[in-house]
């Protein structure tokens, strides 16, 4: 399928200005796509607990799952303070969760440039009950 991956990752611009990151001051922000065609976007959100944190793509995820959501087809993440900013861990696997028929394709900016990859290229062999 052909998307606007230019607009989903200019959402996770505007998101990542909304980035509540007092302590490490990494702002990120990340917009997803999910099958139904609306974009769900978010930001991370620190805590003083430092633990609590969450990042901007579990956000955004969890906004969409919420709003009735079963599938994900993108997530662009974008952070003022790094290129190519790439998703964590917990995060991979929260996209695996959410993936359908179609492999998620995670979008990052490097430069200018966005630069598109398979989830399965971050996480090989995910697991899922
Ligand atoms: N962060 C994200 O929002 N997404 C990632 O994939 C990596 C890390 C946030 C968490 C924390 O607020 C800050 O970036 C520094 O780790």
């Amino acid at each position: 399928m052909n998307h606007d991956y230019n607009l989903l990752m200019n959402k996770a611009k505007e998101a990542s200005k909304m980035s509540y990151s007092p302590f490490s001051r990494f702002a990120v922000g990340a917009a997803v796509l999910a099958k139904s065609g609306t974009i769900y976007s978010g930001c991370n959100v620190e805590n003083s607990s430092f633990g609590m944190t969450i990042c901007a793509e579990r956000c955004a995820i969890f906004k969409a799952i919420s709003e009735g959501e079963k599938e994900i087809l993108a997530v662009a993440i974008y952070s003022p303070n790094a290129d190519d900013c790439n998703p964590c861990g917990a995060c991979r696997q929260v996209m695996y969760e959410f993936q359908g028929d179609e492999e998620i394709d995670v979008i990052t900016e490097n430069m200018g440039e966005l630069i598109i990859r398979k989830l399965g290229v971050y996480l090989p062999y995910g697991f899922k009950i």
